[in-house]
C-alpha cells in the first residue's frame, strides 16, 4: 500500500509518521537527542550528527510497524532558524547555535547600527532578533576567525538532514523566513542583505516552495533510513508552518493558538502584514502564494510546569489536581495576576530582560487562585497576539487551539474567555511531522493543493464559545495585566 512520510527534526527529539491516503497515521516513532548544551547563560547548542542519527532511527522504527510499506513521498519539518555550518566538503564545522540561543545581541545591535531597523524590516520584513540564524553566523564570524574562513555552506536542522539523506543542498522559503536573509515578500533570498553583511550568495542552499519536490533519496541516504532510492522529498517547512498546516491553519482568517513550553498565535494571511515595530514574525507560510504572521510567548506551558515543580516541592502533584482546584477559582482569580515573562519575552515586548511576575495577592487566596492566574495568565499574554492582529487589520475568522492548552477542559474555556472568540478543538493533533506528510501527499499528487489535502483530512472534534458571565471579569483583568509590563519595565531593567 503506498504512504508518505513526515518528520519532525524538532529539539527533544525527531519524530517520524507514516500516513495513508486518507491521512490516517499508520504508526510513528519518536527518538530522542542528546539535550541541548548551554555552556554559558544564554548559549544552546546541539551537534547535526545526533539529529541524522535520530532521523535514520525514528524512520526505520516507524517503518518496521508497516511492513511492505510503498512510501512514495516524503517531507520534512523541524526546528527553526539554528544554523548549521558546513566547509566546502559538506563537513559540519562546529555544533549548531540552536533557535533558543541568545548570545548574538551584539551581532543584533551592529546590524542595526549598519543598516537601520527599518531597512531591515524592509528588505526582510523582521527585525534582527538574537534567534535569527543570520545574527548566528555573524557571532561565529566574529568570535571564531578561524573556523569562519573553512565556512561554505549554511542549513537549517531538518535542511541538513535533508542534505545527509539526499546530498541536495535545499530550503523551503517558509523556514528560509525564519534566517533573515530572505526577502519575504519576494519569496528569494535578500541580495542586498547578503553584500550588505558580506556573506557571499554561494553559502545559501536553494530555495523551493513547501509541498514541492526538491531532491531524492540517495544510496547512502536509504542505506540510513530504510526508504528506497529515488524517493522524492518535498520542501517541508519550519515547525510552525508545518504544525499549522497540521492543524489546517492554511487559508486567510484562519489562526491557531498553541500552547506548549512556548505559545504560538499563528494566522495565515493573503500578503506579507507586517507590524511596524517587528513585535510579531512575518514568515511565507508552507502554502505557496501565502504568508503567515505569528506571536510567540516565550513560557507558556512551561510557567505552568515551572508552577507545579516549585509547588510539588519532590511530591505528587499533579496537573489535574492543579486545574480541579483552578477551577473552582472565578474568571479573573480574584484580583491574582500573572505575568509569564520567565524566559523573558518575545511578542510583544520583545524584552529578554522581562521577568515573570505575580501579584494581586492576599491571605485569602489559595493555591487553585495561583494556578487559575497562571492559566489566565498565559491566556493573556497570547491575547496580546491576538491585539496586535487587530491593530494589524489581520483578519480572525476562526481559531484553532492545539497544544497542551488545547487538552485541558478549563485552558480551553479561559482562552475563548480571554480572546472572545469561540474556539475550535480538533479530533487528532499530530503536529509539525504530520504537516511535513500532508506536504508530501501534494508533492506526490494525492491533493491538488495544501488547501485541499487539509479539506481532505482534518476534522473539528468541538467548539467552546466564550461565557458570557466570565467576560466581563476576564476583560477587566486582561486591562489590569496590559499594566503590569509598563509599570514593571524599569525594574526589570535594574534587575538585570
Ligand atoms: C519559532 C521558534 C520555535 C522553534 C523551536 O519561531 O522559535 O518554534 O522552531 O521549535
Amino acid at each position: 500500500m503506498d504512504y508518505v512520510l513526515g518528520v519532525d527534526v524538532g529539539t527533544g527529539g525527531t519524530r517520524a509518521v507514516i500516513v495513508d491516503r486518507k491521512g490516517k497515521i499508520a504508526s510513528s516513532a519518536t527518538c530522542e537527542h542528546i539535550p541541548f548544551a548551554s555552556p554559558k547563560t544564554g548559549w544552546a547548542e546541539q551537534d547535526p550528527h545526533d539529529w541524522w542519527k535520530a532521523t535514520g532511527e525514528a524512520i526505520q522504527s516507524a517503518l518496521a510497524a508497516v511492513p511492505g510499506a510503498n512510501v512514495v513521498c516524503a517531507g520534512l519539518a523541524g526546528q527553526m532558524h539554528g544554523a548549521v555550518l558546513l566547509d566546502e566538503a559538506g563537513e559540519v564545522l562546529r555544533p549548531s547555535l540552536i533557535w533558543c540561543d541568545v548570545r548574538t545581541q551584539p551581532q543584533c545591535d551592529w546590524l542595526n547600527s549598519k543598516l537601520g531597523e527599518r531597512k531591515i524590516i524592509e528588505l526582510t520584513c523582521n527585525p534582527a532578533l538574537a534567534n535569527f540564524t543570520l545574527t548566528k553566523l555573524l557571532w561565529v564570524r566574529d568570535n571564531e576567525p578561524d573556523l569562519w574562513k573553512k565556512f561554505r555552506h549554511v542549513l537549517l536542522p531538518k535542511d541538513y538532514v535533508r542534505f545527509r539523506m539526499t546530498g541536495e543542498r535545499a530550503m523551503d522559503v517558509a523556514e528560509a523566513s525564519g534566517t533573515l536573509m530572505l526577502d519575504v515578500s519576494k519569496r528569494q533570498w535578500s541580495e542586498e542583505m547578503m553584500s550588505a553583511v558580506g556573506i557571499p550568495m554561494s553559502s545559501l542552499p536553494k530555495l523551493c516552495e513547501s509541498p514541492e519536490v526538491c531532491a531524492r533519496i540517495s544510496d547512502k541516504g536509504a542505506a540510513h533510513t530504510g526508504l528506497k532510492a529515488g524517493t522524492p522529498i518535498v520542501g517541508g517547512a519550519g515547525d510552525q508552518a508545518g504544525g499549522a498546516v497540521g492543524m489546517g491553519i492554511v487559508r486567510a482568517g484562519a489562526v491557531s493558538a498553541t500552547i506548549g513550553t512556548s505559545g504560538v498565535v499563528f494566522a495565515a494571511t493573503d500578503n506579507p502584514a507586517m507590524d511596524v515595530k517587528g513585535r510579531v514574525h512575518t514568515f511565507c507560510h508552507a502554502v505557496p502564494g501565502r504568508w503567515h504572521v505569528m506571536g510567540v510567548t516565550q513560557a507558556a506551558g512551561q510557567s505552568l510546569r515551572w508552577m507545579r515543580d516549585l509547588l510539588q516541592n519532590g511530591g505528587t502533584l499533579t496537573y489535574d489536581q492543579l486545574t480541579r482546584e483552578a477551577a473552582q477559582v472565578p474568571a479573573g482569580s480574584d484580583g491574582v495576576l500573572w505575568a509569564p515573562y520567565l524566559m523573558g519575552e518575545r511578542t510583544p515586548h520583545l524584552d529578554p530582560k522581562a521577568r515573570g511576575t505575580l501579584t494581586g495577592l492576599a491571605a485569602s487566596h489559595t493555591r487553585g487562585h495561583v494556578t487559575r492566574a497562571v492559566l489566565e495568565g498565559v491566556a493573556f499574554s497570547l491575547k496580546d497576539t491576538f491585539s496586535l492582529f487587530n491593530e494589524m487589520k489581520v483578519p480572525v475568522n476562526n481559531v484553532r487551539l492545539g497544544g497542551g492548552g488545547a487538552r485541558s477542559d478549563l485552558w480551553r474555556q479561559i482562552q475563548a474567555d480571554a480572546y472572545g472568540y469561540e474556539v475550535e478543538i480538533l479530533a487528532a493533533e499530530e503536529g509539525a511531522a504530520y504537516g511535513g506528510a500532508l506536504l508530501a501527499g501534494v508533492g506526490a499528487g494525492w491533493w491538488k493543493s495544501v488547501e485541499e489535502a487539509c479539506d481532505a483530512v482534518i476534522e473539528v472534534q468541538k467548539r467552546v464559545k466564550p461565557d458570557a458571565g466570565a467576560a466581563t471579569a476576564m476583560k477587566k483583568q486582561y486591562e489590569n495585566y496590559r499594566m503590569l509590563y509598563p509599570a514593571l519595565k524599569p525594574l526589570f531593567a535594574r534587575i538585570a
